[in-house]
């Protein structure tokens, strides 16, 4: 009888689900955490020796460990129990922390999550074989509680919340302990409007300048064009790129946005083009200013084809993608911005890994990194917002 090939079974499969059940019947292990990672997780060892993480724990943490993940190299388990807890551990404000996909790091005092974000910074350019600049200037937040300008809330019936960590239960809140209180103010009135929608919904709450906050009901994250989440933070970064750009050259703002990074420099820089998929529609601030509305690469291929921006160099570029950085397109994006005669780069990243390695790209191309700076833009969390001044 010949077997029905479409019976057998995938042998990783096999082996996936062997694993898991071995797992999943295997017992607690005992760690001691004693660094952080820079996805957030507490790292210790296990009795072989193996890199273990762990959400929610701290350097000096002795804790019980359920693993989900057991690989040759390395390892990931969910806290189960703190069994001695590190003597640095701070009480967590919040009662949906550890539940709430938002913060990771609540329980660790803020000059650790400071210390441990610059850290983290440090090493992944050392791993990408970037040499250091003389010196890496830190702008830790003032503000650690109450910074966020915009929130995305999600509801249903009488709640209202965030959703859990890669997931879409809701985890439903009564205040959010990173939002600003004038967001945190406005929640119950908008639990009940929420209540008339049959089904879950989503809002985005966004504070405005006149400290009222504007919603947004069922539509993309930042349908209204993307704005830096912590305001004291985002001044701090203008003011250091505005050091950096040099005077009278030119200025090109890739994925600029609305300009948050570039209208501040309009009156010492002779014209500017703001490059975004979602610029403002119809505003231009001033007359040497360009929005342009779409991708940057196609747009910077064009301009090295037959655009204007060619014969006018030397550039400055101020870069600041999304979080995954520039990904597939950064080597072709440094080759455009050489042949566009850009002279000086500042890029702007808010993960770190990314970031590190466009930064290689730069430097593969005969860029050199002359300073860095890192914000910490999203205290209580792992993420942190970076910059670096290169030249060529
Ligand atoms: C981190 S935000 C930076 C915005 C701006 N620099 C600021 O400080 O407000 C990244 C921006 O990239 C834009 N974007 C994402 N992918 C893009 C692409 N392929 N081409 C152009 N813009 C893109 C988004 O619309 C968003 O405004």
């Amino acid at each position: 009888m010949t077997k029905n090939p479409m019976r057998r079974k995938n042998p990783q499969k096999k082996s996936t689900q062997h694993a898991l059940h071995n797992l999943h019947n295997s017992r607690p292990i005992i760690v001691d955490i004693i660094d952080l990672s820079r996805g957030g997780a507490g790292f210790g060892r296990d009795e072989n020796g193996r890199a273990t993480f762990v959400p929610f724990t701290m350097p000096g943490d002795k804790v019980k460990v359920k693993l989900t993940t057991a690989k040759s190299k390395y390892a990931e388990g969910n806290l189960l129990d703190i069994i001695e807890p590190s003597s640095k551990r701070v009480d967590a404000p919040c009662k949906a922390f550890t539940k709430c996909g938002g913060c990771q790091w609540q329980h660790i005092p803020y000059d650790t999550q400071w210390e441990t974000k610059k850290q983290g910074v440090i090493n992944s350019l050392s791993l990408n074989n970037i040499k250091l600049p003389a010196a890496i200037e830190g702008f830790p937040a003032e503000s650690t509680w109450h910074y966020r300008n915009r929130v995305q809330l999600r509801g249903y019936k009488d709640e209202i919340g965030f959703y859990a960590n890669q997931s879409n239960t809701l985890v439903a809140i009564e205040q959010c302990e990173i939002a600003h209180a004038n967001i945190n103010s406005t929640l119950s009135s908008v639990k009940e409007k929420g209540k008339e929608f049959k089904k879950p919904y989503k809002v985005e709450l966004n504070l405005l300048l006149d400290g009222t906050v504007a919603e947004t009901w069922n539509d993309e994250h930042a349908s209204s064009g993307f704005r830096q989440v912590n305001d004291d933070q985002n001044e701090k970064l203008k003011a250091w790129i505005s050091e950096l750009i040099p005077d009278n050259q030119p200025l090109l703002d890739l994925y600029g946005g609305a300009g948050n990074l570039s209208i501040p420099l309009m009156d010492r820089v002779p014209e500017i083009h703001c490059v975004d998929s979602s610029t403002p529609e119809n505003e231009q601030p001033a007359a040497h200013f360009h929005y342009h509305r779409a991708a940057v690469e196609p747009w910077l291929q064009q301009q090295t084809a037959n655009g204007k921006i060619k014969q006018q160099g030397p550039w400055t570029a101020l870069i600041d993608p999304p979080r995954d950085g520039l990904g597939k397109t950064g080597e072709t994006i440094v080759q455009y911005l050489k042949q566009l005669n850009v002279t000086a780069v500042v890029l702007v990243g808010c993960k770190t890994d990314p970031w590190s390695r466009d930064i290689a790209h730069f430097i593969e191309q005969g860029w050199k990194l002359k300073k860095v700076a890192v914000l910490d833009f999203f205290p209580q969390t792992y993420h942190v917002e970076s910059a670096a001044f290169l030249i060529r």
